[in-house]
């Protein structure tokens, strides 16, 4: 029962050992710290815990005293506004089906937040949620070199070989990228992991991902040699041994007028921050006429979210932009 593992999770999460040992992966060193037993199974349980936190924000309670806001929540870096939500809701036309520019897809259709607090991938095993939630287990849990990869209970990565061409229409840059890294160092430092693993982790990424014409790599052995840069604006900062031209030129993601399954959005949303509590109330008006209002309260870190802010939106329909806020809104009703 995955509750029961959870309350194990937190049980020892203080107790992790200080150093790990050289000749083990940070996933069977956690996955035996937090788990005790090193199999497959839990080694998946450690990933779902993981990539869950890093999109929801920490869930677990009590976790060791780090606060994870997670990627859907808005935040700040370096002083600059970032707002990951409309690229996973359909707000914006961004992920790659193929074509020549992006196309709206809601990657938040199998139950939102709530099979997530679960330890659940999504409440179905079909929907885009699905199969991103699971990709991402099986990507992170190859990258962090788990022992059990590929075997048993922890099946191998199976979706895109090229994270380039995953997030090319998202035209992701400097502060996008930093933020979304910062969330995984976050969830791992969650859950016990040793600041010099948590930047060992971080380096990678960055190294990997978050520079601009990075030339081909492998990642995930044995798919092959694949580009990976997701950050792709200028900010971001160039590769040892750039090849720009084997990169697109960067389209930037248009925002999608209605929302998915047709629901016309006549939204309300005001989301009030005070000191770290946040409170978002959002009300909705679908094409039926019928009223949805949502109310939730979190909290957030100082560091990374803007410390005060006043949005309101009335009659959202009228702009893409403030449709897109309603979207943000909701995603973060969802936490
Ligand atoms: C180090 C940074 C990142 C890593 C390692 C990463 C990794 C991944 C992986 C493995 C997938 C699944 C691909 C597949 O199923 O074929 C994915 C999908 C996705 N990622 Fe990222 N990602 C990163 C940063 C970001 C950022 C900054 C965003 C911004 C919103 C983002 C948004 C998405 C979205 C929307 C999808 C679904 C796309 C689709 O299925 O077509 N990712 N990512
Ligand atoms: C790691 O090293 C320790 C001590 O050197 C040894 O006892 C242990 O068996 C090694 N573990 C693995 C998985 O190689
Ligand atoms: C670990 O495995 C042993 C032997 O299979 C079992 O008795 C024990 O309950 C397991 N512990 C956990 C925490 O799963
Ligand atoms: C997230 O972690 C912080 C810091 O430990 C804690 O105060 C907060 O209650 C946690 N949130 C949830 C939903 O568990
Ligand atoms: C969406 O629903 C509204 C109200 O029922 C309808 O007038 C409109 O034509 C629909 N739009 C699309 C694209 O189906
Ligand atoms: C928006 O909702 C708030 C809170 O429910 C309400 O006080 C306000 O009058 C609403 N504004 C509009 C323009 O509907």
């Amino acid at each position: 029962m995955l509750f029961k593992k959870v309350t194990s999770v937190l049980a020892v999460a203080g107790g992790v050992a200080a150093q790990r040992p050289s000749n083990m992966s940070i996933c069977d060193y956690y996955t035996t710290a937090l788990l005790t037993n090193n199999t497959a199974e839990n080694q998946y349980t450690l990933l779902t815990l993981l990539v869950n936190t890093v999109v929801i924000g920490n869930y677990t309670m009590p976790n060791v005293g780090v606060a994870v806001p997670g990627i859907l929540a808005p935040g700040t870096v370096d002083g600059e506004d970032v707002n990951l939500a409309p690229y996973f809701t359909g707000a914006l036309a961004s992920t790659n089906k193929g074509g020549m520019t992006g196309e709206s897809v809601n990657f938040l259709d199998g139950g939102g937040a709530a099979p997530l607090m679960k330890n659940m991938p999504a409440d179905d095993d079909s929907s885009n949620q699905y199969f991103l939630l699971t990709h991402l287990y099986q990507f992170f849990g190859g990258l962090l070199q788990c022992s059990q990869y590929g075997m048993g209970a922890f099946p191998a990565y199976t979706g895109d070989k090229s994270m380039y061409e995953v997030h090319k229409f998202m035209a992701l840059d400097n502060a996008e990228v930093t933020y979304f890294i910062t969330q995984v160092g976050l969830a791992a430092s969650s859950f016990g992991v040793t600041e010099a693993d948590v930047t060992a982790v971080g380096t990678a990424l960055n190294s990997l991902f978050g520079r601009r014409c990075a030339p081909a790599v492998e990642v995930i052995p044995p798919q092959g040699a694949a580009l990976q840069a997701i950050c792709t604006e200028p900010d971001c900062p160039i590769a040892d041994g750039a090849m720009c031209g084997l990169y697109d030129n960067v389209v930037e993601p248009s925002s999608v007028s209605s929302m998915a399954g047709n629901a016309t959005m006549t939204g309300n949303m005001t989301t009030t921050m005070s000191g770290h509590a946040t409170t978002t109330v959002v009300t909705t008006t679908d094409a039926s006429g019928s009223v949805m209002t949502f109310t939730s309260t979190g909290m957030a870190t100082g560091t990374t979210m803007a410390p005060t802010a006043t949005v309101s939106t009335a009659g959202a329909a009228a702009t893409g932009l403030s449709l897109m806020a309603v979207a943000g809104g909701i995603a973060a009703m969802l936490l």
